[in-house]
């Protein structure tokens, strides 16, 4: 099927780049001409496993291309996706005006008949709005994509979400779509508009769940791990999204919780179930903080504090609302001489080492901020001896408190 893409971003690139991997006839659009020239040579713009290989065998094939025009790309589409950003606006709520600028820059050269659908997280009544705006039928397709994963989720996603205004625009994604084995729910536009918050909602409210659970495990002297395995065997709870941490970041879970609450708020719901869990995750961030003051001695003005993990989560080199970069931002802001050490992503501003061991030379604290496995590996005998300080803060309960003290260290772990 011939399809547009318009936005390459993360979720644009890999639609685009997944869609043209299982068949179809793809067109990507971008406005940034940088972009476009990095993917058109088959280098991803973003560290994503499995990308890079998906990327050079589409373009390869031609089922993909790439071009900076929005209206080039939609010429012959059946369907176009839009896959555009939708930042926070003034008041938690998303803003949704790149979709409408694109859906009025596209209406009057829409293929007649081609389904416009939108990929990107947006309020209720933002497809109906692009359906008026671009005189074309209209469907949401939410993407539950997971940065560090997000090939596999393409290739098996648990579901397919397809919300529509009539069972003929369905059938059209349903086709699209046939190479990939998943169930497929079939919905209305508002319903699954709201789908895509309900889930990421959810998800954050979790994984709080988990974080508030650590803190009454600190408080009572028990170990959230098994706590957490303990309630986890019940088939109705389970294992996932339960680990605790500094507090959720990343590009999806703060903005669409924010962005939750108004738009209940604005029809009238008062969600403090979700902005309770907005202020836990503040809260975990300021604990986590308060943590590693703790463990420089009350005070981290002109300590040596090693930073392991920038990135949200493993896996990527996203620095957005990422909880490290918030910690490290609270560090120095608190007088301390931060270095850090992620795998993958590079922060302006932050003094980075080479390699996680140079990062702890001379460092009175070790906070470990992102859970990269690699930092699970470490010898902790040689991280004592480059320490000049012996107190590790392990934001992500990555290492074994026993094998931390053993090696001379002592160990703040999360609700252990
Ligand atoms: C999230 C959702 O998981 C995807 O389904 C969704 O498509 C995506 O947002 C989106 O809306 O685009 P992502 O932001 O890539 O994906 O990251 P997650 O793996 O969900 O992690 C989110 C945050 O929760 C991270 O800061 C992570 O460290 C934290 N987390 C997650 C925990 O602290 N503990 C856990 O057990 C799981």
């Amino acid at each position: 099927m011939r399809v547009a893409v318009i936005g390459a971003g993360y979720v644009g690139l890999i639609q685009a780049v997944g869609l043209a991997h299982i068949g179809h006839d793809v067109v990507l659009a971008e406005r940034d001409a940088e972009r476009v020239a990095a993917i058109s040579a088959g280098r991803s713009p973003i560290y994503e496993p499995g990308l890079p290989e998906l990327l050079s065998a589409t373009l390869a094939d031609k089922s993909l291309t790439v071009t900076t025009s929005n209206i080039d790309a939609v010429a012959g589409a059946e369907i176009v996706f839009l896959a555009l950003p939708t930042p926070q606006g003034n008041e938690g709520e998303a803003d949704v005006s790149a979709i409408f600028l694109v859906a009025d820059e596209l209406a009057p050269v829409l293929p007649e008949g081609c389904l416009v659908v939108t990929k990107s997280t947006v309020p209720v009544g933002t497809n109906l709005e692009v359906g008026v705006r671009t005189g074309r039928p209209v469907a949401s397709n939410p993407e539950f994509l997971r940065e560090g994963s997000a090939v596999t989720d393409f290739m098996k996603p648990d579901r397919i979400v397809i919300g529509a205004q009539d069972r003929s625009y369905v059938d059209k994604l349903v086709e699209l779509y046939r190479p990939i084995d998943a169930p497929i729910l079939v919905t209305d536009l508002v319903s699954a508009e709201v789908i895509k918050y309900a889930a990421n909602g959810y998800l954050a409210a979790r994984v709080t769940y988990a974080n508030a659970m650590a803190n009454v495990c600190e408080a009572v002297g028990a170990d959230v791990r098994d706590v957490l395995l303990g309630i986890g065997y019940d088939h109705r709870i389970g294992f996932s999204f339960m680990r605790p941490g500094p507090g959720f970041g990343g590009s999806c879970f703060p903005k669409d919780t924010r962005a939750l609450v108004k738009l209940a708020a604005d029809a009238g719901y008062e969600f403090s179930l979700m902005r309770g869990v907005i202020a836990t995750n503040e809260e975990q961030l300021a604990r986590t903080f308060a943590k590693v003051v703790a463990a420089a001695g009350g005070d981290v003005r002109g300590s040596r504090v090693a930073v392991w993990g920038l990135a949200f989560k493993a896996g990527t080199d996203d620095v957005r609302e990422s909880p490290a970069l918030a910690i490290v931002g609270r560090l120095l802001d608190a007088g301390a001489d931060v270095v850090a050490f992620d795998p993958q992503a590079t922060v302006p501003g932050i003094s980075a080492a080479p390699d996680a061991m140079a990062a702890v030379d001379g460092a009175e604290v070790l906070l470990i901020a992102t859970e990269w496995p690699q930092f699970q590996r470490c010898d902790l005998q040689a991280v004592a001896a480059r320490m000049s300080g012996s107190a590790i803060v392990d934001a992500r309960n990555l290492l074994d408190p026993t094998a931390v003290k053993a090696a001379g260290l002592t160990y703040t772990g999360v609700g252990r």
